[in-house]
């Protein structure tokens, strides 16, 4: 039984996580912050028949101290939906309260651009001499259900989208998100042709377009992520209760596997500091990374074109600490 946190949880996709977790037998404790509106979403949450105790905080009487005393996980939604440079100080805010406040929280960065919002708050979890490589997550669930989602309509039975798996590598936003259909445990259709593959694999690069679009550009995705958000927060609370064998993919930090991490980079042939694997999770946050495995030829070309586009974003993010600028 756990303490969780939502950082912006008064938002399109705080709210829905909150509940989501709310609703989650492993959570003991739920305290939401946010700069608006908390209050009124803990009143609420709290009024549902489940045990987790819910609290509401605001930036007044540290609040955001208040919320993050004694976190087990710490899950980021906090921001304004694509605008990244406002996202980086917030990000940095939140992560210095995390490192002073709560500096054992395995953190669920879901702000983005996750690729350098990640690197964000390890910068200010190194100044402050409390990284710890095993517990800060890039959430990129959201891609990983939509390729199994979209690769379960293809197979003709929606069923299948909860079962099914696909591994999905690389970043978290368009080319550097790298699906590897190669690995699905249910295999794609025969007779699926190359062009079909590349249209699936573009559909779950830009899959955040789908929805913008479809919300007249007043929004992108919320529901979709609180629901993947709450997904991978659950497989962390459950090897944190000790649960074995729970793996998912996430953005991490590749020295939170020495060995496991070395391995990555040479099979991407680049020297990256942060890449998106399978990882395997355990008590202590991130107990080994798995590599890329069996790949196609296409799957290579798609991971080669991710690696620059990965390389300037973790960048950014690292250089916004070390001389920040919006
Ligand atoms: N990782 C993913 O797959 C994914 C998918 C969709 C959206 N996102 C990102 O998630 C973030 C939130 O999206 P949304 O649609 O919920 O936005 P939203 O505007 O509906 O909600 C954001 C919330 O953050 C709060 N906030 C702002 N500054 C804050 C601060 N300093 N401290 C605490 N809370 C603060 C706002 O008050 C608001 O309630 C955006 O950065 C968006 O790009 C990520």
């Amino acid at each position: 039984m756990s303490k969780a946190v939502v950082l912006g949880a008064a938002g399109g996709i705080g709210q829905p996580l909150a509940l989501l977790l709310k609703s989650n037998p492993l959570v003991k404790e739920l305290a939401l912050f946010d700069i608006v509106n908390t209050p009124g979403v803990a009143a609420d949450l709290s009024h549902i028949s489940t045990p987790a105790k819910v609290s509401g905080y605001l930036p007044p009487d540290d609040g955001l101290k208040k919320a993050l005393t004694g976190a087990d996980i710490v899950v980021i939604p906090a921001g304004v939906p694509r605008k990244p440079g406002i996202n980086a100080g917030i990000v940095r805010d939140l992560a210095t309260g995390i490192a002073t406040a709560a500096p054992k929280a395995s953190i669920l960065v879901i702000s983005n651009p996750v690729n350098s919002t990640v690197p964000i708050v390890v910068e200010v979890l190194k100044k402050h001499g409390v990284f710890d490589p095993k517990k800060v997550f890039g959430v990129t669930t959201l891609d990983v259900v939509r390729a199994q989602t979209f690769a379960a309509e293809v197979l003709g039975d929606l069923s299948l989208a909860s079962k099914l798996t696909v591994p999905v590598v690389g970043g978290h936003s368009g080319v550097t998100i790298v699906p590897l259909f190669s690995q699905s445990s249910t295999p794609l259709p025969s007779g699926f042709t190359k062009s079909d593959l590349e249209a699936l694999t573009t559909r779950v690069q830009f899959g955040g377009d789908e929805v913008v679009k479809a919300k007249d550009g007043a929004g992108s995705a919320t529901l979709s992520m609180a629901y993947a958000g709450a997904e991978f927060a659950e497989k962390v609370l459950r090897a944190l209760n000790g649960e074995k064998g729970i793996v998912a993919p996430s953005f991490v930090h590749l020295s939170a596997d020495k060995e496991g991490g070395e391995a990555v980079k040479k099979e991407i042939g680049q020297d990256l500091e942060y890449f998106s694997v399978r990882v395997q999770l355990g008590p202590g946050g991130v107990e080994k990374l798995h590599g890329l495995g069996s790949i196609t030829e296409y799957e290579r070309s798609l991971v080669q074109a991710a690696v620059p586009d990965l390389a300037s974003n973790i960048d950014k993010g690292v250089s916004f600490i070390a001389s920040p600028k919006l």
